[in-house]
């Protein structure tokens, strides 16, 4: 008999419905007046007496487990009826629209800066991000053991000096200088990494996209003009911009770039800090030396460069106050931007 109560305990537990109507078979079949819990009800009463204490608790349990499961099943099944009645029935009803993704942020505002200088004929420019000293800093006239490495907090990996991970994307020049012939106009994004302790200004991990342009005849009127016009595509028509004297290894001269605050519109605020400007990126002349370590003839060609942090861009253009949200991901952060392009 334990056997059967065993066997009877397996289907139950085993059994898969297709149809609230197939549940309520099952249920009759087994717990129907005339179903086989009740058959074995009437086995129970004509087993040995030492057996009765044992096998009524085996039966109780088995009555118990399948009250439990049918009645389990029978809500399930009226559930999916439910459901099915919704949704097949009327064919007039709208559709469940599927939720749509959003771009981060950072994509969001990198794309928009290639788009704007791809109108100025400028192409996307990719490389690696782990490096060696050479494209990272020998080539862009940093001299051995000269401070200006100190300021880029360079990781390092293991104990190898020369296999670091980029510390800005002005690699990408250098290799685009070593491949191709001027003219030569980049755009080059990706991902940059400084040994920074986390704030809500600063990551170890952040996103630059700088801009190089070689050619016969370059000046600097050239760079200006080229950056007021991105000021005025991504900070609106009315964007100023005005340029700091400034000093990188690789760009003679070098001026720091600040735009007019779009948030107070240049009478000062909290955010420009009382100034009306917003520093937003670095760029120079590219230094002779960087256009012959790469094998330009300096005196026939020119160029400009400049770089800028694409999350500190994103912060000013939406006003996010700390960095680290771009890296969390929390999607109540990122939903925001669910109708940007
Ligand atoms: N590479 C510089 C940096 O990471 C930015 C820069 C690029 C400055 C090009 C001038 C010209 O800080």
């Amino acid at each position: 008999m334990t056997d059967k109560i065993n066997d009877l305990l397996r289907r139950v537990a085993e059994f898969s419905p297709r149809t609230a109507a197939d549940v309520e078979e099952f249920r009759i079949r087994i717990l129907g007046k005339k179903g086989e819990l009740n058959a074995l009800m009437e086995e129970f009463k004509s087993v040995a007496p030492e057996l009765k204490r044992e096998l009524g608790q085996q039966l109780n349990k088995l009555k118990s487990a399948a009250l439990e499961r049918i009645n389990a099943l029978r809500e399930e099944a009226q559930a999916a009826a439910a459901d099915s009645a919704a949704t097949l029935d009327d064919p007039t009803r709208p559709g469940t629209a599927a939720a749509l993704g959003t771009r981060h942020p950072i994509s969001l505002v990198r794309n928009q800066i290639v788009e704007v200088f791809a109108r100025l004929g400028y192409t996307v420019a990719e490389g690696p991000e782990i490096e060696d000293d050479w494209h990272v800093f020998s080539a862009l006239n940093f001299p051995p053991e000269h401070p200006a490495r100190d300021m880029q907090d360079t990781f390092f990996i293991e104990k190898n000096p020369d296999v670091l991970l980029r510390t800005h994307t002005s690699s990408i020049q250098v290799r685009t200088m070593t491949q191709q012939k001027p003219p030569i106009r980049v755009i080059c994004p990706g991902r940059v990494f400084r040994n920074e302790a986390i704030s809500y200004r600063a990551h170890c991990i952040f996103h630059q996209i700088e801009g190089l342009y070689v050619d016969e005849g370059v000046t600097f009127a050239d760079l200006k003009q080229s950056l007021l016009y991105f000021a005025r595509e991504v900070f609106g028509e009315t964007a100023r911009i005005r340029m700091r004297p400034s000093y990188f290894p690789f760009t003679e001269p070098s001026a720091e770039v600040d735009v007019s605050c779009n948030l107070c519109g240049g009478k000062g605020c909290n955010v420009c800090k009382g100034t009306g400007w917003l520093e937003i990126m670095g760029c120079g002349m590219v230094d002779p030396n960087v256009l012959e370590s790469c094998g330009i003839d300096s005196k026939k060609y020119s160029g400009f460069a400049f770089g800028m942090g694409i999350e500190r861009i994103a912060m000013l253009k939406y006003g996010v106050k700390d960095l680290r949200l771009y890296f969390e991901n929390d999607v109540r952060f990122l939903r925001q931007f669910e109708s940007a392009l």
